[in-house]
Order: C-alpha cells, then structure tokens, then sequence
C-alpha cells in the first residue's frame, strides 16, 4: 500500500465526513474502503433522534459498498472524526478514532468475503494509527461458523 493510496484513503473519509449527520452528538466520522481493484467507496455517520438508530460511518461505508456489488477485495479502510471547528470543517482529535466494535464485525464480513485482512488507518490530529483489521477483532465471527 503506497504512501499516496493512504492520503488518498484519508482524504476520502475527510470527504465523507463533511456529509455527516451528527446533530446530537456533534462528532463527525467518516470511513473510506479502498477496494482492490482501485476503486473507493465512503460513508459517514448518520445519528437519529431515537439516539440508539443511529449509523455509524463504517457501516454505512460497508452498505455503499455491498450496495455497488462489493463481495470482497477489501484491502484498506481509514477512519477519520471529530468535531466541527471554527472554520466550520470537521477537526480531528488527539485520540485516533477507533472503529467500534459493531463496526469491527461489519467490516469483517466483507473482508471475509474477499478472504483479505485490510490495513486499518485510524486518524487523530497528530498521527495515523496502522492496525490490520484482525488486530482489531481477532477471532471474528463469520460465515464459516454457520456450517
Ligand atoms: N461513530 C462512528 O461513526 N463510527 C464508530 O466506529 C464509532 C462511533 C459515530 C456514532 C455517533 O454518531 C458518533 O460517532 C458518536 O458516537
């Protein structure tokens, strides 16, 4: 994975992110799939006034996707959030956003699918987190387990 494919990733997700619907918690997420074939999908949270409804920008990411007739060749995904500034645009915090667990096994299937453990970018304002998606849940639970 080059250098320029993990700005491009990051920047997809910034993207995303200023299309996020966070009116209750004021936190903005974006998440950017970069495929294998070179292709990019992205999603950003969208909350809603029954609070616990609300979807999260990795999940929504993975929807696009599957929705597009994605069934595997995941191979990165970065995750980017944080609160509006001044300036009105999303500001990353000092703690890499994380995704959540929920979210870890959402983005496992897809990765399950294509039989791939995707590099995870995770953004904070001073650096970017590299994990690899079984870092992150490992011993997942798949389809392999339904027998
Ligand atoms: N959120 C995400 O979009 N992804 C995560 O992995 C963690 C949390 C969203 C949900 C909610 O809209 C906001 O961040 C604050 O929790």
């Amino acid at each position: 994975m080059t250098t320029s494919t993990r700005a491009a990733l990051i920047g997809a997700a910034f993207a995303a992110a200023e299309h996020a619907y966070a009116p209750y918690s004021q936190f903005r997420v974006g998440a950017a799939l970069g495929f294998a074939d070179g292709s990019t999908v992205s999603g950003a949270n969208v909350e809603n006034a029954s609070y616990g409804l609300s979807l999260c920008a990795e999940t929504a990411a993975v929807a696009a996707a599957m929705n597009g007739g994605a069934r595997g060749g995941l191979a990165a995904i970065a995750v980017v959030g944080g609160r509006t500034g001044p300036d009105g645009e999303m500001q990353p915090g000092e703690a890499p956003v994380m995704p959540c667990g929920r979210c870890r096994q959402v983005l496992s299937e897809l990765a399950l699918l294509g039989g791939t453990d995707p590099v995870v970018w995770c953004v904070s304002a001073e650096e970017v987190l590299e994990v690899r998606l079984s870092e992150l849940l490992p011993h997942a639970f798949g389809p392999g387990q339904l027998g």
